[in-house]
């Protein structure tokens, strides 16, 4: 199964990511994680690339789409993958339809996540993560069960985006809209769009995931163009 989670910043992409992973044991390719990882590393492109996450702005066509295509060849992608984040710009959605043809392996479905404003503000300014594994936090939403232990690693050291604050995230919000939001119509367009309320608690809004994601594990799939 080969998936796009589309959606602005704090939608829940990340969240919903892990959770069909561990499902279906297929791995989210997130292109955020990937430029916090070369930034976390040093390197000369993870820094430069880090100034403009910081901004809120996003990185180069060119930059994100050699950093995905590296990562997509990798042998875990062969039963499929979960996209978090990529593509983001119709140029990027571009190459991933040039990319899937000449493997000859389709995309599926774009699961498009929908959430009002004030709310996505309210999760991206509350959200932390565990420091050891990754697991998600919300200081309202998903607190760990234990005050300051991870729920899956018994970490206790946590920490929080840079560009997780209030002012960057309007300049985010406004990259998604005016250049990942064209993708809606797009893959409206492919006949692959599927919508989810992406307002209603993770679990809730997970198992309306799962109850799409059964019609593209069975024969009855519809594969998009
Ligand atoms: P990226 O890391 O992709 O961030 P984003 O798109 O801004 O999305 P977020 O990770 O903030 O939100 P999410 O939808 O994953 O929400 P989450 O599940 O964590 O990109 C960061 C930057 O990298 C970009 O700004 C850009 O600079 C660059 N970049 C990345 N990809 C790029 C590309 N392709 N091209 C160019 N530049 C690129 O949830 C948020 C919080 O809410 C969590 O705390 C969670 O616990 C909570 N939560 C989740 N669901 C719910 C729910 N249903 N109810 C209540 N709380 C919830
Ligand atoms: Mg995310």
């Amino acid at each position: 199964m080969n998936l796009i989670l589309l959606g602005p910043p704090g939608s829940g992409k990340g969240t919903q990511a892990s959770a069909i992973a561990k499902t279906y044991g297929i791995p989210e390719l997130s292109t955020g994680a990937m430029l916090r990882e070369a930034a976390d590393a040093g390197s000369e492109m993870g820094l430069w690339a880090k100034q403009i996450m910081d901004r809120g702005e996003l990185v180069s066509d060119e930059v994100v789409v050699n950093i995905f295509a590296e990562r997509i060849k990798q042998s875990d992608c062969a039963n499929g993958f979960i996209l978090d984040g990529f593509p983001r710009t119709l140029e990027q959605a571009a190459f991933l339809d040039k990319l899937l043809k000449e493997q000859d392996n389709p995309l599926d479905l774009v699961l498009e996540l929908k959430v009002d404003f004030n709310q996505l503000v309210e999760r991206i300014v509350g959200r932390f993560t565990c420091a050891t594994c990754g697991e998600g936090y919300h200081d309202r939403f998903k607190i760990p069960k234990v005050s300051c232990v991870c729920d899956v690693c018994q970490g206790m050291a946590f920490k929080r985006r840079a560009d997780d604050n209030a002012e960057t995230v309007r300049t985010r919000l406004m990259a998604y809209y005016r250049e990942t939001a064209p993708l809606i119509g797009y893959y409206f367009c492919k006949e692959c769009l599927r919508v989810v309320d992406g307002m209603e608690e993770i679990d809730l809004v997970a198992g309306h995931v799962q109850e799409i994601l059964k019609d593209y594990t069975q024969d009855s799939k519809t594969p998009a163009h």
